[in-house]
């Protein structure tokens, strides 16, 4: 158990229709407290990966197992559950539900997962605090910037203490000094040992932000190193084209 990864794929496929693979034979593991950034160009699987890893989606053939979970092998209620209990995701549009406050939005998961009340509140207040925007709790996620949303949906994710975080572009959206903040919220949680999985384009993210990068091509793993800090060798080696408009 202690030594097992935390999340470890074998030979993973996803064919989605006649055309090529989404995902094509991924073999990977990561271990428990790595921070590993998911690179790679529009189309090449990153979502793909993430979706089979939360058990939103099951893969074609081979196997997920997150944290000894046969993942793939879960059924519908099975994966619900799994999800509540262990994984925590931040997406690039925040994902918030306009009509709750950012508290109770905060609070969700808790109380999907049975929690009581209280309980929930205590602990959605206190994240809210750990993450600097414990002012913001009784407000509506439209009034807040894109960098106090993110932390919103990071507080939201990480409401159930999960295994498992994963992060599908959460700096796509933000301004470059919000995108520190979340790059800074990432790094201070894995400091303190939490898992994380970052999809990003942004090779500079990956690189300053993990302590290994994956790179997908075609759905598949075209390179998978430690990183050095600097994030030149990647920049140099793998100038990854970016969405028009996007910031970071
Ligand atoms: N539900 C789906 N049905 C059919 N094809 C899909 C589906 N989801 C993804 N695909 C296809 O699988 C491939 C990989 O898509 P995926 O979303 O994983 O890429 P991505 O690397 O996350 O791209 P992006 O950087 O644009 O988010 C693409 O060719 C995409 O069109
Ligand atoms: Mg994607």
């Amino acid at each position: 158990m202690t030594n097992a990864p935390m999340i470890d794929l074998r030979g993973t496929t996803k064919k989605y229709d006649d055309g090529p693979p989404a995902l094509a034979g991924v073999t990977l593991s990561v271990a428990a407290g790595e921070c590993v950034a998911i690179l790679g160009h529009s189309g090449s699987g990153k979502s793909t990966l993430l979706n089979l890893i939360a058990g939103l989606d099951r893969p074609s053939s081979g196997t997920v197992t997150v944290a000894g979970t046969r993942v793939d092998q879960l059924g519908e209620a099975g994966s619900a559950k799994y999800r509540r209990a262990s994984v925590g995701m931040i997406f690039q549009f925040f994902n918030l539900l306009d009509d709750l406050t950012v508290l109770d939005n905060v609070m969700v998961p808790a109380q999907l997962a049975g929690m009581g009340k209280g309980d929930a509140k205590r602990r959605a207040a206190e994240l809210l605090g750990s993450l600097g925007i414990d002012r913001h709790a009784g407000a509506y996620p439209a009034r807040l910037s894109g960098g106090q949303r993110q932390r919103a949906a990071a507080a939201r994710a990480l409401m159930n203490k999960p295994a498992l975080l994963l992060a599908d572009e959460p700096t796509g959206a933000l301004d470059s000094s919000s995108a520190e903040d979340v790059r800074r919220l990432l790094l201070d949680l894995n400091r303190e040992g939490q898992t994380i999985l970052l999809v990003t384009h942004d090779v500079q993210l990956a690189a300053s932000t993990a302590h290994r990068t994956i790179e997908l091509v075609d759905g598949a793993v075209e390179r998978d190193v430690i990183n050095d800090g600097s994030g030149a060798g990647l920049a140099a080696r793998t100038p990854l084209a970016r969405p028009a408009g996007e910031v970071g």
